[in-house]
């Protein structure tokens, strides 16, 4: 096992009826910046639940966070937090809203231009604003880690940020709350949970024995609870460890003590910033064919992954490696996610387009060993076609 640090200060409040917690867990003196997406949070009913909760405080609001949310957006939410010197801000949505309010917190108090906070991957953030979520779409994890992702609009940059600064102070998991989610987001929440997993799983071995059966548990319980939690909105229970599992797949728990890969994400970012293709279908497009490319560097742990999360005993070690990978496209397909980009109807010049984004963003050198660079990256997506 790997030396390593682990603190995850973010108190989680989880169950039905959560949300009226806000009342106790919002300071009573916060000038608060309630954050939210598009019109789902309105017309679920979650915000009013919020705007009650939340009593007599000075509240005001924010609206319109988009999906992979831009920096153009989340800036006017900034000089809003500035001129109305607001001190607490509360988000209310999936990852990008939580995602939004985590920039928002780290730039409303920056000194210079706020896109270098993505610029340098958050390094140079120094301080930041308190603020708490209430989730509503299980998936990025988001509610119970210290990264977000954030675009640019304009020149399509997609960037990750990350700091010690950017935990939630809390969030409030109301799996009920999912019930109002479309099939679609239900089923890119179950992908991007189960390759949070496979980012921090499927690299080599380094007898990181309990860490390796916790994620395997994560995605023995995906793949249980996948048919179930897409056909029945309303079943609490599947909804229920749907979200708990998705939190746990990337709050530090898994990932501490072991190697992490990363390149899948880093990958898909660029098909999203590109193509406008969601977060979790682009993930689907470059996990099996990064796997097979990968597939010797990954060989021990493919090997343990296709026998411990797919019962995969039979045949030689190469027929059960591609065995594991086929199992991995089936689940994602039967999800309805597509794993080609013909789906999208991207061909070679959708590689090029990405090879060049890889390059200005200096992802030259990714995956456990770093040994994904522009040329593997280029294997990796015409694997993809
Ligand atoms: O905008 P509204 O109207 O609210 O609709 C949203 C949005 O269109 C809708 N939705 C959310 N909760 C709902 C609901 N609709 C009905 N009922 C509800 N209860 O769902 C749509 C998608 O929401 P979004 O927040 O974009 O989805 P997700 O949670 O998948 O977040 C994706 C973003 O998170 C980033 C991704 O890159 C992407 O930008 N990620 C963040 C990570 C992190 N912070 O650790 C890690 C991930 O790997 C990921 O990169
Ligand atoms: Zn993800």
């Amino acid at each position: 096992m790997k030396n390593f640090e682990f603190h995850n200060p973010t108190k989680i409040v989880f169950g039905a009826d959560t949300v009226a917690r806000l009342s106790t867990l919002v300071p009573h003196d916060a000038r608060v910046l309630i954050l939210y997406g598009g019109a789902s949070a309105e017309k679920t009913g979650t915000l009013a639940e919020v705007r009650a909760a939340l009593g007599q405080r000075s509240v005001q609001e924010f609206g319109g966070i988009e999906p992979n949310p831009s920096y153009e957006t989340l800036m006017r939410a900034v000089a809003q937090v500035r001129s109305e010197k607001l001190d607490f801000l509360l988000a209310v949505g999936g990852g990008s809203v939580i995602d939004g309010t985590k920039f928002v917190a780290a730039a409303a108090l920056h000194d210079g231009e706020a896109w270098d906070i993505a610029e340098r991957g958050g390094a140079n953030i120094a301080q930041a604003l308190p603020f708490g979520a209430v989730l509503t779409l299980p998936a990025t994890g988001s509610e119970m880690n210290s990264g977000g992702v954030v675009t640019k609009k304009a020149t399509h940059d997609k960037l990750s940020f990350r700091s010690p600064l950017l935990y939630p102070q809390f969030s409030v998991l109301d799996p009920s709350k999912t019930f109002t989610l479309p099939a679609k987001q239900v089923a890119n929440g179950l992908v991007d949970a189960f390759v949070h997993t496979t980012e921090q799983y499927l690299t080599y071995p380094v007898q990181a024995r309990v860490q390796d059966r916790f994620a395997e548990g994560l995605l023995q319980t995906l793949v249980e609870i996948a048919p179930q939690a897409v056909a029945s909105p309303d079943d609490y229970e599947t909804r229920a460890n749907l979200m708990w599992t998705a939190t746990l797949a990337l709050n530090g728990l898994i990932g501490a003590g072991v190697p992490q890969d990363w390149a899948t994400h880093m990958i898909g970012h660029e098909l999203t910033a590109l193509y406008d293709i969601d977060h979790a279908r682009t993930l689907a497009l470059v996990l099996p064919a990064l796997l097979d490319v990968q597939r010797e560097q990954k060989r021990g742990k493919l090997l343990q992954y296709g026998e411990r999360v797919w019962n995969i005993t039979e045949g030689s070690d190469d027929e059960r490696i591609s065995a594991a990978i086929a199992h991995t496209r089936a689940f994602f397909e039967s999800l309805g996610i597509p794993t080609r980009l013909s789906a999208y109807e991207l061909g070679q010049e959708a590689v090029e387009a990405v090879l060049k984004q890889l390059a200005a963003h200096g992802m030259t050198a990714l995956g456990e060993h770093r040994d994904i660079d522009l040329a593997r990256s280029r294997l990796i997506l015409e694997a993809a076609l």
